[in-house]
């Protein structure tokens, strides 16, 4: 089978998407699979050979030609965080082609993409999330209304993006204005969310060989303020598999993400984040392309889990639809 690994992306994680998507590239069975790299970049959709030689990918049918020969592909694994991979446009660019992909579909996508939406949608059904304030771009800030909603201090994000991008904590009022400016460079939507005092936890929840299963759930202690970018990527946390809550509360919130998971219908990763405050989890969202760095989460929760990677990424092709 021909995979086509698609990496990079229009948002600021196209650097981590190539470290997923390299990660992605090594770990393949290569007995079953030929994996091609596939850069997706606005200025180029391009495979990338061993020796770095790039060849255009032709648009119509997702397809690439190298010396006179045409090649297509019999699934895509989409390693792309962020937009157009983990906000549905290459999922429904996949499915209108009828070419198979590893993420969840184009809604799915969209939907859990934006902090917003999947918070609104699973509050129905029970899943709790922190007290929030919607601002779009070009709407009037009222800083005393916004602190009187959420409080002091308070997370500010943009609603659609990923690795910490463009978040800020808050702690005066004085200071939203300047937060609400940086959280509009990555999105025109902004989420500004209560502090939840607590223990965050991050679960993955995947479809493991046809059963929605739980990973070992991780506890992430931070160096920072809170698990930045520099605490994700760069060493300044501690993250810790399985985390140190009880029998009870691993149970607990591995139930609902697992829950959320089936309400969505979800295929392929997940990797949902909870702060656990006196007890109730509250969740943060939802990341359906998760990194796969060496870094990352999900890679460290399948190793707990007894999955090793090449298995984590053979099961995804063999699921994909
Ligand atoms: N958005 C980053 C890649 C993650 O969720 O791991
Ligand atoms: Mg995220």
């Amino acid at each position: 089978k021909n995979i086509a690994i698609i990496m990079g992306g229009y948002s600021s994680e196209y650097k981590i998407s190539l470290i997923s998507g390299n990660v992605v590239y090594q770990s393949l069975d290569k007995t079953k699979y030929n994996g091609f790299r596939v850069h997706i970049f606005k200025e180029k959709w391009v495979y990338v050979d061993d020796a770095e030689t790039e060849f255009p990918i032709d648009k119509n049918d997702f397809s690439t030609t190298v010396d006179g020969n045409k090649i297509k592909f019999d699934c895509v694994f989409n390693a792309i965080h962020g937009t157009p991979g983990e906000d549905g446009l290459m999922q429904a660019y996949f499915e209108l082609l009828e070419i198979p992909h590893t993420s969840c579909d184009y809604y799915q996508a969209a939907l859990t993409f934006n902090k917003r939406d999947l918070l609104s949608v699973l509050k129905p059904y029970g899943i709790k999330s922190a007290i929030s304030y919607y601002l779009n771009k070009g709407e009037h800030i009222d800083t005393a209304g916004i602190v009187s909603k959420v409080g002091l201090p308070c997370f500010v994000k943009p609603n659609k993006a990923g690795s910490s991008f463009g978040i800020s904590k808050v702690k005066t009022e004085a200071e939203l204005p300047i937060a609400i400016e940086v959280a509009y460079k990555e999105d025109n939507e902004i989420i500004i969310e209560s502090f939840l005092d607590g223990t965050e936890v991050s679960v993955g929840v995947i479809n493991y060989q046809g059963k929605t299963t739980v990973l070992p759930i991780t506890e992430i202690v931070s160096e920072n303020d809170f698990f930045d970018y520099e605490a994700k990527y760069l060493g300044k946390s501690q993250e810790i598999t399985p985390a140190r809550i009880s029998d009870e509360m691993t149970q607990k919130v591995g139930a609902i993400a697992k829950r959320a998971y089936e309400i969505l219908q979800m295929e392929g990763f997940s990797r949902s984040e909870f702060i656990i405050v006196n007890g109730e989890p509250f969740m943060l969202e939802m990341n359906t392309i998760p990194g796969l760095t060496t870094e990352s989460l999900i890679p460290q929760q399948a190793a707990a889990a007894g999955i090793s990677l090449q298995d984590l990424f053979t099961n995804a092709i063999e699921l994909s639809s």
